[in-house]
């Protein structure tokens, strides 16, 4: 027997997690009915305590001005610790190993010059193929940087051939053959593209193993499963938080500097808002780094951006980082299911194994891009909300602390009727 909407609604109704959609915001199509939002990996839904987040800070700037820094009900000059706390909770590193600033392609750049430091044979950067653009310049622009040229030194490790993953035993592979070569291996904790999660352990030990450092983009993967990141030993990290952490539109990013580097001589470019706090306002000449990884921030903290972020996190203790993931492989395990049973025709490509990927799932629907295009608009014309990157994948998240069976349902529901109408 298929699967049936009926299905989907009691599997909600027994959902220890369920009430926690209604302290979102769901966006209405013009016909007043709201979205089947499955786009979370893009863009998360705003948390309702946002707005009360980000009015007392007005209340603190329309009332303190200057004082704030002191005296708002979060001092401005502390805020950072406020979120670091919660933030490394969610990321399973210790709260001095996480500094909550920037976005994430800034935040790359800033960990690109502090651990990016050719040597000798030592020169090469080895990224993915498909990496997300981001990444490739931030990487691309460093060898630059030091006069080298990227067509040599750039290293892009493709799929198989005919397939869509990258295997991490080729990626052990080309770090044994040419480990000797490489400075740094820049590696996404999720694919943007495919959806597929690495084994970030196997990836960390593979590079320190060939005496290379490793940094993981986050971008896909925090909020979306749990992160053991200080057992993964990674030298850093980088993320941005209006995907699954539901930060809101350009939110305030962060990174992760593993507790080995607190004291390393390594070069950093440096602003006053990482000088250690006591001196800080001294005006020092020189720069004395903060204690972790706080001292590589640079600026003030734009409080009115991270706000909506303390609204999230506080969403996401309350939930559980667990909790989240157990329902998350659930809800996408009945997405694959139900895509199987009424859409045949749509290949994924994320991987089938539930510790190879998030939430996410990427499909191609038969080989006539046009048609696959026509798919895509037809579903957001009928109020579902995905996205298409190109050339001719649809991507498709169901966010467990938001998203429901009954959404999924409806979501192949509707690529269903788009498919057969297409
Ligand atoms: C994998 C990945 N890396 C980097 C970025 C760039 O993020 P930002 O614009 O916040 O710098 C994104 C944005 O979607 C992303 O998906």
């Amino acid at each position: 027997m298929p699967l049936c909407l009926e299905q989907a609604q009691e599997r909600d109704a027994a959902d220890p997690l369920r009430s926690l959609r209604a302290r979102f915001a769901m966006p209405r199509a013009e016909n007043g009915e709201p979205f089947i939002y499955l786009c979370g990996h893009s863009l998360g839904l705003m948390p309702l305590a946002a707005r009360a987040e980000v009015a007392a800070a007005l209340d603190d700037w329309e009332h303190l001005a200057v004082l704030g820094h002191e005296r708002a009900r979060q001092p401005w000059i502390t805020y950072h610790d406020a979120i670091a706390g919660p933030t490394a909770q969610l990321l399973g590193c210790r709260a001095d190993e996480i500094a909550v600033m920037n976005s994430l392609s800034v935040n790359l750049q800033l960990m690109l010059a502090s651990f990016y430091r050719p040597a000798g044979r030592r020169r090469c950067i080895l990224i993915e193929a498909g990496a997300f653009p981001s990444d490739r310049y931030a990487a691309a622009t460093h060898l630059q940087w030091h006069g080298l040229e990227p067509r040599e030194t750039l290293i892009e490790l493709a799929p198989r051939p005919g397939e869509d993953c990258v295997r991490e035993a080729d990626i052990e592979a080309l770090l044994a053959h040419r480990g000797e070569d490489i400075a740094l291996v820049l590696w996404p904790g999720v694919q943007y593209l495919t959806g597929q999660a690495f084994d970030l352990a196997r990836i960390a030990r593979a590079a320190h193993g060939a005496g290379a450092l490793v940094g993981f983009d986050l971008a896909h993967s925090v909020g979306n499963m749990p992160l053991p990141l200080r057992a993964l030993a990674a030298d850093f990290a980088v993320w941005c938080s209006y995907k699954y952490l539901n930060a809101g539109p350009g939110a305030t990013g962060g990174c992760f500097v593993h507790r080995r580097h607190f004291s390393s001589p390594r070069p950093r470019l440096a602003g006053w808002w990482g000088h250690e706090l006591v001196t800080r306002f001294e005006m020092p000449q020189h720069f004395r780094a903060a204690h972790g990884a706080a001292g590589f921030q640079v600026s003030n903290q734009p409080v009115l951006a991270a706000a909506p972020l303390v609204a999230s996190l506080r969403l996401f203790r309350e939930a559980g980082v667990q909790r989240l993931r157990e329902k998350s492989l659930a809800l996408t395990a009945f997405f694959e299911l139900l895509i199987a049973e009424r859409v045949p025709e749509a290949r994924l490509i994320t991987p089938r194994e539930p510790d190879a990927r998030g939430a996410q799932l990427s499909l191609r629907i038969g080989a006539d891009v046009e048609r696959a295009r026509r798919i895509f608009q037809r579903l957001g014309a009928h109020g579902a909300v995905c996205d298409w990157r190109e050339p001719d994948i649809i991507r498709a998240a169901p966010a467990p602390l938001y998203n429901g069976y009954a959404d999924v349902f409806n979501f192949v529901a509707r690529l269903e009727e788009a498919v057969r109408s297409a």
